[in-house]
């Protein structure tokens, strides 16, 4: 088992990362790292996730009080809190609001269409979440009925939080959702998505079963079960004439 040094280590060498992929602007984003049964180790809060060091960051106990550490923790601990709660097998959080997945949150578009078969095997879908002020109790009960079952969410007019078993993998989904978002937003800019079918749909469910990199808990179902995500996908034939005209400029298609 790791050490808290080396959480330590791993926290700060992930936030560069995140930072480093413009996964984050200014002080954007938080990691957490669960310790053991009753203590999380955190970033502070308002601070460069690419400019932390191992000292910066705090321990908290499951009701976010300080148990070491010079500075205050991270606003967003309660969601981490959450988390850790609603998921014991999960020992690493990672918040961030990549442009591309965050584009998507903020225009109410979850990433739940089967596009691509890695991401299926990966993280089933990515739904998207209500909105709820950050830091406050109304951001936990929109995400709460979700955490179960995925393991990456896009939070309306947010970010994104991804979590896995350990920080490693908790921040390769953040990877694989931002990716993914590129993808999703090409074919949305081609103006046609060609989503797997049913049967194929099927044996990825059995490759997952077999595949190393996807150890979760949660079912990771392909529908969205909750939010207000809205899934944009459209085919070829349901554009309109109205959508291959220019838009006039300062006005918006409904
Ligand atoms: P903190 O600096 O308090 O962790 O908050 C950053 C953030 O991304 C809020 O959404």
């Amino acid at each position: 088992m790791a050490s808290e040094r080396q959480h330590r280590n791993e926290i700060v060498q992930y936030g560069r990362m995140m930072h480093a992929r413009g996964f984050v602007a200014a002080t954007d984003g938080n990691l957490s790292v669960r310790l053991d049964e009753r203590r999380i180790l955190a970033t502070p809060t308002a601070m460069s996730k690419g400019m932390l060091r191992a000292s910066d960051l705090v321990i908290v106990d499951l009701d976010g009080q300080r148990l070491s550490g010079k500075r205050n923790v991270s606003s967003e601990i309660g969601m981490h809190l959450l988390i850790y709660q609603l998921r014991p097998d999960v020992r690493g959080v990672v918040h961030a609001h990549p442009r591309t997945a965050t584009g998507f949150a903020a225009a109410g578009i979850a990433l739940n269409q089967p596009l691509v078969c890695e991401v299926v095997i990966g993280l089933g879908s990515i739904p998207l979440a209500k909105y709820g002020t950050p830091g406050t109790p109304e951001l936990a009960d929109a995400l709460a009925p979700l955490i179960p079952e995925y393991d990456a969410l896009l939070m309306s007019n947010h970010g994104v939080v991804s979590y896995g078993e350990d920080l490693a993998s908790a921040y390769m989904k953040m990877e694989t959702v931002e990716h993914f978002a590129q993808i999703a937003l090409i074919t949305h800019l081609l103006g046609c998505q060609q989503p797997l079918g049913a049967r194929e749909l099927e044996k990825l469910m059995i490759a997952r079963t077999k595949y190393e990199g996807t150890r979760s808990a949660a079912a990771m179902p392909l529908a969205p079960l909750n939010g207000n995500g809205k899934n944009g996908s459209r085919s070829r034939q349901e554009k309109t004439k109205a959508d291959l005209l220019p838009t006039p400029a300062g006005s918006r298609r409904s």
